[in-house]
């Protein structure tokens, strides 16, 4: 059964995971190791990107030997190696990628350039035996996109962000109400002794016929809350008022594009995916509306290189593989 071992390094998370499978069998996972440079940046507010690519290049061959060991496999049994190419930061995708094509050379094997969002959006169905067409709604730090599915490979774009990303409007409300980085954790916890429905924001672009999202003006929103009510507003109403906004945002457009699909299932992947109440009033929203819903492993939402690893061994399957010249792409489009 072929062996993928994959990198993933786009931001500030350095993982590395060993994939195994065959078609139509389940795909397991071996080892998933992640090296979390969260500490590192959160006294700067966010990720700083020197800083994170110098720590990936730290801790890269650490987690590569850890892997190996945690699945009793050696390097000469793998069959690919895998890392993300883009969407990320440059220096961030330089270190995983050269990392993996390097290994591939000295082994003579395949390299698989992965797309982030492929691996995000594939998240859901890791070891299960086939992904179904299916509505893709990916929550994450840097993107909100829609996509119709009809199988691993072809993708189709129905919307995305017009501004701000979902996971980016926690972060910056995080930081304007004084909580850690990152925010969506942290609004998550703060949120659970608050009043959803205590501030009226606004559910922008909710009821426009088109599926992008905006999130600056619900920002925007807080902000100006923040500034009326200087002192005495209650951060919990706050947290769970502005989180309320964003699950009906993305439930009432991620409905519409499956009524317009017609597909019978919504996969939400991506590190917002994690927020308990927004995969709580999904899985509510799907079942009045006859739909399934499949969600990632709690492990599979945030960045992770099991999923890469994964969206890997789908196309090594296939018969795909990377030129070793492919270069990374930092804006790189999944559809
Ligand atoms: O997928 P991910 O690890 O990285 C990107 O590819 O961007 O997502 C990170 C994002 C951050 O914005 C973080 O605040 C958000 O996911 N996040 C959450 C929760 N856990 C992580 N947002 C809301 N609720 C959570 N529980
Ligand atoms: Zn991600």
């Amino acid at each position: 059964m072929p062996l993928i071992l994959a990198i993933e390094s786009s931001c500030d998370e350095t993982a590395v995971a060993l994939v195994r499978g065959e078609e139509g069998e389940r795909a397991v996972v071996l080892a998933s190791e992640i090296s979390s440079q969260i500490e590192l940046h959160r006294e700067h507010g966010g990720v700083v990107p020197e800083l994170a690519s110098r720590n990936h290049s730290l801790h890269l061959r650490g987690l590569v030997e850890k892997a190996l060991a945690d699945a009793g496999v050696s390097m000469s049994e793998i069959d690919a190696f895998a890392a993300t190419t883009g969407p990320g930061l440059a220096s961030s995708l330089l270190i995983g990628s050269t990392a993996a094509k390097a290994m591939a050379c000295a082994c003579d094997k395949p390299f698989l350039g992965i797309n982030h969002l492929e691996g995000h959006l594939l998240s859901p169905f890791i070891e299960l035996t086939a992904v179904p067409p299916h509505l893709a709604l990916i929550v994450s730090g840097g993107h909100t996109l829609l996509l119709d599915v009809a199988g691993p490979g072809d993708y189709r774009k129905l919307g995305g962000t017009r501004d701000d990303a979902a996971g980016e409007a926690f972060d910056k409300v995080g930081k304007m109400l004084g909580l850690p980085y990152p925010g969506g954790p942290e609004i998550e916890k703060t949120a659970r002794g608050g009043n959803p429905a205590a501030y009226d924001f606004p559910r922008s672009m909710l009821h426009d016929p088109h599926l992008d999202f905006s999130f600056s003006g619900l920002k925007t929103a807080v902000l100006y809350t923040l500034q009326r009510e200087h002192g005495k507003v209650s951060v919990p109403n706050l947290s769970a008022s502005f989180q309320q906004a964003v699950i009906e945002i993305l439930i009432g457009k991620t409905l519409r594009a499956a009524g317009q699909s017609g597909r019978k299932t919504i996969a939400l992947s991506g590190g917002v995916s994690l927020n308990r109440a927004l995969r709580d009033a999904f899985s509510i929203a799907c079942n009045r509306a006859g739909l399934a819903l499949a969600t990632a492993a709690p492990d599979f939402c945030t960045d992770n290189a099991a999923m890469i690893g994964f969206a890997a061994l789908l196309r090594h399957l296939h018969g795909g593989s990377s030129p070793l010249g492919e270069d990374i792409h930092p804006n790189l489009p999944l559809a």
